[in-house]
Protein backbone atom coordinates (compact mmCIF):
# COMPACT_ATOMS: atom_id res chain seq x y z
CA UNK A 1 0.00 0.00 0.00
CA UNK A 2 3.23 2.53 0.48
CA UNK A 3 3.93 2.49 -3.02
CA UNK A 4 0.79 3.40 -3.93
CA UNK A 5 0.97 6.19 -1.86
CA UNK A 6 3.87 7.27 -2.85
CA UNK A 7 3.24 6.89 -6.70
CA UNK A 8 -0.09 8.82 -5.98
CA UNK A 9 1.63 11.83 -4.74
CA UNK A 10 4.55 11.72 -7.64
CA UNK A 11 1.70 12.12 -9.82
CA UNK A 12 -0.19 14.66 -7.67
CA UNK A 13 2.30 17.82 -7.44
CA UNK A 14 0.48 20.14 -9.97
CA UNK A 15 -3.17 19.30 -8.87
CA UNK A 16 -1.92 19.64 -5.46
CA UNK A 17 0.02 23.06 -5.75
CA UNK A 18 -2.71 24.66 -7.84
CA UNK A 19 -5.62 23.39 -4.99
CA UNK A 20 -2.81 24.86 -2.75
CA UNK A 21 -2.73 28.32 -4.26
CA UNK A 22 -6.05 28.74 -4.70
CA UNK A 23 -7.59 27.60 -1.00
CA UNK A 24 -4.14 28.05 1.00
CA UNK A 25 -5.74 25.27 3.28
CA UNK A 26 -2.15 23.48 3.40
CA UNK A 27 -0.89 26.55 4.69
CA UNK A 28 -3.97 27.74 7.10
CA UNK A 29 -3.39 23.69 8.80
CA UNK A 30 0.42 24.46 9.29
CA UNK A 31 -0.27 27.75 10.77
CA UNK A 32 -2.83 26.03 13.55
CA UNK A 33 -0.62 23.60 14.03
CA UNK A 34 2.44 25.33 14.45
CA UNK A 35 0.83 27.69 17.19
CA UNK A 36 -0.08 24.81 18.82
CA UNK A 37 3.46 23.47 18.89
CA UNK A 38 4.98 26.89 20.01
CA UNK A 39 2.46 27.61 22.84
CA UNK A 40 3.88 24.03 24.15
CA UNK A 41 7.04 24.76 23.42
CA UNK A 42 8.60 28.09 22.40
CA UNK A 43 11.84 28.29 20.90
CA UNK A 44 13.50 25.02 19.36
CA UNK A 45 16.66 23.82 17.54
CA UNK A 46 15.28 20.93 15.14
CA UNK A 47 11.91 19.95 13.76
CA UNK A 48 11.30 17.10 11.25
CA UNK A 49 8.64 18.57 8.91
CA UNK A 50 7.28 14.79 8.00
CA UNK A 51 5.22 14.66 5.29
CA UNK A 52 6.72 17.89 3.93
CA UNK A 53 5.21 17.55 0.40
CA UNK A 54 5.98 20.59 -1.48
CA UNK A 55 6.64 22.69 1.76
CA UNK A 56 3.51 24.49 2.54
CA UNK A 57 4.52 23.44 6.60
CA UNK A 58 8.09 23.75 5.99
CA UNK A 59 7.43 27.58 5.33
CA UNK A 60 5.54 27.78 8.22
CA UNK A 61 7.20 25.75 10.62
CA UNK A 62 10.73 27.18 9.85
CA UNK A 63 9.56 29.65 11.89
CA UNK A 64 9.65 27.50 15.02
CA UNK A 65 12.98 25.91 14.78
CA UNK A 66 16.49 26.79 13.87
CA UNK A 67 17.22 23.32 11.69
CA UNK A 68 14.25 22.07 9.74
CA UNK A 69 14.29 18.84 7.92
CA UNK A 70 11.24 17.98 5.18
CA UNK A 71 10.71 14.46 5.07
CA UNK A 72 8.37 12.90 2.51
CA UNK A 73 8.53 9.39 1.10
CA UNK A 74 7.43 11.22 -2.09
CA UNK A 75 10.45 12.60 -4.74
CA UNK A 76 8.56 14.40 -6.64
CA UNK A 77 6.52 16.06 -4.09
CA UNK A 78 9.98 16.88 -2.15
CA UNK A 79 11.38 18.06 -5.08
CA UNK A 80 9.21 21.54 -4.69
CA UNK A 81 9.96 21.99 -1.20
CA UNK A 82 12.10 25.01 0.00
CA UNK A 83 13.88 23.58 2.84
CA UNK A 84 17.46 23.31 3.02
CA UNK A 85 17.57 20.06 4.19
CA UNK A 86 15.33 17.38 1.91
CA UNK A 87 15.05 13.69 2.74
CA UNK A 88 13.23 11.16 1.29
CA UNK A 89 12.08 8.44 3.50
CA UNK A 90 9.27 6.40 4.83
CA UNK A 91 7.48 7.19 8.55
CA UNK A 92 8.85 3.89 9.23
CA UNK A 93 12.06 3.84 9.05
CA UNK A 94 13.37 7.30 9.64
CA UNK A 95 16.78 7.52 9.01
CA UNK A 96 18.08 9.65 12.06
CA UNK A 97 19.74 8.47 15.25
CA UNK A 98 17.52 8.50 18.42
CA UNK A 99 17.44 11.01 20.50
CA UNK A 100 17.66 13.88 16.66
CA UNK A 101 14.93 16.30 17.22
CA UNK A 102 13.17 18.57 19.44
CA UNK A 103 9.87 18.36 17.65
CA UNK A 104 8.34 16.26 15.14
CA UNK A 105 5.07 17.54 13.40
CA UNK A 106 2.58 15.64 11.09
CA UNK A 107 0.53 18.43 8.90
CA UNK A 108 -2.08 15.92 7.11
CA UNK A 109 0.02 13.03 6.80
CA UNK A 110 0.10 10.67 9.51
CA UNK A 111 -3.14 9.48 8.36
CA UNK A 112 -1.73 8.09 4.86
CA UNK A 113 0.33 5.77 6.47
CA UNK A 114 -1.10 1.87 6.92
CA UNK A 115 0.53 1.71 10.11
CA UNK A 116 0.40 4.80 12.72
CA UNK A 117 1.39 2.57 15.61
CA UNK A 118 4.85 2.04 13.67
CA UNK A 119 5.04 5.60 12.51
CA UNK A 120 4.38 7.30 16.23
CA UNK A 121 7.06 4.60 17.72
CA UNK A 122 9.57 5.82 15.44
CA UNK A 123 8.46 9.83 15.98
CA UNK A 124 8.98 8.61 19.97
CA UNK A 125 12.56 7.20 18.94
CA UNK A 126 14.34 10.41 16.81
CA UNK A 127 12.69 12.98 19.64
CA UNK A 128 14.55 13.60 22.65
CA UNK A 129 13.29 13.21 26.06
CA UNK A 130 10.75 16.16 26.48
CA UNK A 131 10.47 16.23 22.96
CA UNK A 132 7.23 17.11 21.38
CA UNK A 133 5.15 15.45 18.96
CA UNK A 134 2.10 16.66 16.99
CA UNK A 135 0.10 16.03 13.75
CA UNK A 136 -3.94 17.10 12.09
CA UNK A 137 -5.51 14.43 10.81
CA UNK A 138 -8.92 14.80 8.71
CA UNK A 139 -12.25 13.87 10.14
CA UNK A 140 -14.38 14.26 7.11
CA UNK A 141 -16.97 16.24 5.76
CA UNK A 142 -20.72 16.97 6.84
CA UNK A 143 -23.69 18.67 5.35
CA UNK A 144 -25.13 21.38 6.68
CA UNK A 145 -27.94 18.77 8.60
CA UNK A 146 -24.56 17.14 10.28
CA UNK A 147 -24.86 14.06 7.70
CA UNK A 148 -21.45 12.77 6.59
CA UNK A 149 -21.22 14.21 2.70
CA UNK A 150 -20.80 11.21 1.33
CA UNK A 151 -23.53 8.93 3.03
CA UNK A 152 -26.09 8.93 0.01
CA UNK A 153 -23.13 8.29 -2.59
CA UNK A 154 -21.83 4.93 -3.65
CA UNK A 155 -18.32 5.49 -2.17
CA UNK A 156 -16.61 5.71 1.20
CA UNK A 157 -14.21 8.11 1.25
CA UNK A 158 -12.01 6.31 3.83
CA UNK A 159 -8.26 7.40 4.33
CA UNK A 160 -5.85 4.14 5.09
CA UNK A 161 -5.62 5.04 8.62
CA UNK A 162 -8.55 6.94 10.66
CA UNK A 163 -8.14 10.06 12.97
CA UNK A 164 -9.03 7.78 16.16
CA UNK A 165 -6.20 5.52 14.97
CA UNK A 166 -3.65 8.54 14.79
CA UNK A 167 -4.87 9.37 18.44
CA UNK A 168 -4.49 5.62 19.55
CA UNK A 169 -1.11 4.77 17.88
CA UNK A 170 0.02 8.39 19.44
CA UNK A 171 -1.70 8.10 23.04
CA UNK A 172 0.40 4.95 23.10
CA UNK A 173 3.96 6.89 22.98
CA UNK A 174 3.41 10.60 24.57
CA UNK A 175 0.80 12.22 26.83
CA UNK A 176 -1.45 14.12 24.19
CA UNK A 177 -3.66 16.57 24.26
CA UNK A 178 -6.03 17.21 21.16
CA UNK A 179 -8.42 19.40 19.83
CA UNK A 180 -10.63 19.96 17.02
CA UNK A 181 -10.85 22.63 14.00
CA UNK A 182 -14.08 22.99 11.99
CA UNK A 183 -13.54 24.71 8.48
CA UNK A 184 -17.03 25.58 6.35
CA UNK A 185 -16.13 25.42 3.03
CA UNK A 186 -18.49 24.98 -0.19
CA UNK A 187 -19.01 21.50 -1.96
CA UNK A 188 -16.58 22.71 -4.93
CA UNK A 189 -13.83 23.11 -2.71
CA UNK A 190 -14.37 19.29 -2.14
CA UNK A 191 -14.29 18.41 -6.22
CA UNK A 192 -11.58 20.76 -6.31
CA UNK A 193 -9.48 19.04 -3.43
CA UNK A 194 -10.53 15.57 -5.33
CA UNK A 195 -9.23 16.86 -8.16
CA UNK A 196 -5.60 15.90 -6.76
CA UNK A 197 -5.06 12.32 -7.73
CA UNK A 198 -3.75 11.21 -4.59
CA UNK A 199 -7.17 12.44 -2.85
CA UNK A 200 -9.15 10.63 -5.72
CA UNK A 201 -7.59 7.55 -4.84
CA UNK A 202 -9.63 7.74 -1.56
CA UNK A 203 -13.15 6.46 -3.64
CA UNK A 204 -11.25 4.92 -6.54
CA UNK A 205 -7.69 3.25 -5.34
CA UNK A 206 -7.52 1.26 -8.69
CA UNK A 207 -8.52 3.54 -11.43
CA UNK A 208 -5.51 5.66 -13.17
CA UNK A 209 -5.03 9.18 -12.31
CA UNK A 210 -6.96 10.83 -15.08
CA UNK A 211 -10.39 8.32 -14.72
CA UNK A 212 -9.81 8.29 -10.81
CA UNK A 213 -10.21 12.40 -10.95
CA UNK A 214 -13.34 12.09 -13.55
CA UNK A 215 -14.83 9.82 -11.71
CA UNK A 216 -14.40 12.21 -8.25
CA UNK A 217 -15.81 14.41 -9.77
CA UNK A 218 -18.91 12.65 -11.76
CA UNK A 219 -19.78 11.49 -8.08
CA UNK A 220 -19.47 14.70 -6.30
CA UNK A 221 -21.61 16.47 -9.39
CA UNK A 222 -24.41 17.01 -7.24
CA UNK A 223 -23.18 17.31 -3.53
CA UNK A 224 -24.63 20.86 -2.22
CA UNK A 225 -22.66 22.88 0.13
CA UNK A 226 -22.14 24.68 2.23
CA UNK A 227 -20.16 21.20 3.31
CA UNK A 228 -18.08 21.54 7.22
CA UNK A 229 -14.91 20.11 7.02
CA UNK A 230 -13.72 18.64 9.78
CA UNK A 231 -9.99 17.92 11.93
CA UNK A 232 -8.64 16.70 14.48
CA UNK A 233 -5.45 17.82 16.32
CA UNK A 234 -3.14 16.82 18.68
CA UNK A 235 0.01 17.44 20.53
CA UNK A 236 2.17 14.61 22.57
CA UNK A 237 4.82 15.10 25.20
CA UNK A 238 8.03 12.84 25.18
CA UNK A 239 7.93 11.07 28.89
C1 LIG B 1 -1.54 15.94 2.23
S1 LIG B 1 0.21 16.01 1.94
C2 LIG B 1 0.68 17.26 3.13
C3 LIG B 1 2.01 17.87 2.74
C4 LIG B 1 2.47 19.04 3.60
N1 LIG B 1 2.61 18.70 5.01
C5 LIG B 1 1.62 20.26 3.41
O1 LIG B 1 1.25 20.83 4.44
O2 LIG B 1 1.35 20.66 2.28
C6 LIG B 1 0.80 14.52 2.71
C7 LIG B 1 2.26 14.18 2.40
O3 LIG B 1 2.63 13.04 3.21
C8 LIG B 1 3.49 12.21 2.43
N2 LIG B 1 3.46 10.83 2.96
C9 LIG B 1 2.41 9.96 2.95
N3 LIG B 1 2.76 8.80 3.53
C10 LIG B 1 4.05 8.93 3.92
C11 LIG B 1 4.98 8.05 4.57
N4 LIG B 1 4.63 6.81 4.93
N5 LIG B 1 6.21 8.51 4.82
C12 LIG B 1 6.59 9.77 4.44
N6 LIG B 1 5.75 10.64 3.81
C13 LIG B 1 4.50 10.23 3.56
C14 LIG B 1 2.93 12.32 1.01
O4 LIG B 1 3.86 11.94 0.03
C15 LIG B 1 2.50 13.80 0.95
O5 LIG B 1 3.51 14.61 0.40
Amino acid sequence: MKDAIRRNFDVSVGSYEAFESETGQFAELAERLATVVDDATGDLESLLDAGAGTGASTRRLEGLAEAVVALDISWPMLRENPAGRRVQADFDHLPFGNGSFDAVVFTASLFLTPDPDRAASEAARVLRAGGVVAAVAPQGWTTADGRDAFADLSRDSRSPSAAAEVESALAGRFTLETGAWTDEVSAERLRRFHSIPAVAARLYPTLPPDERVQEARALLADVEGPLEQRWRWLIGRQA
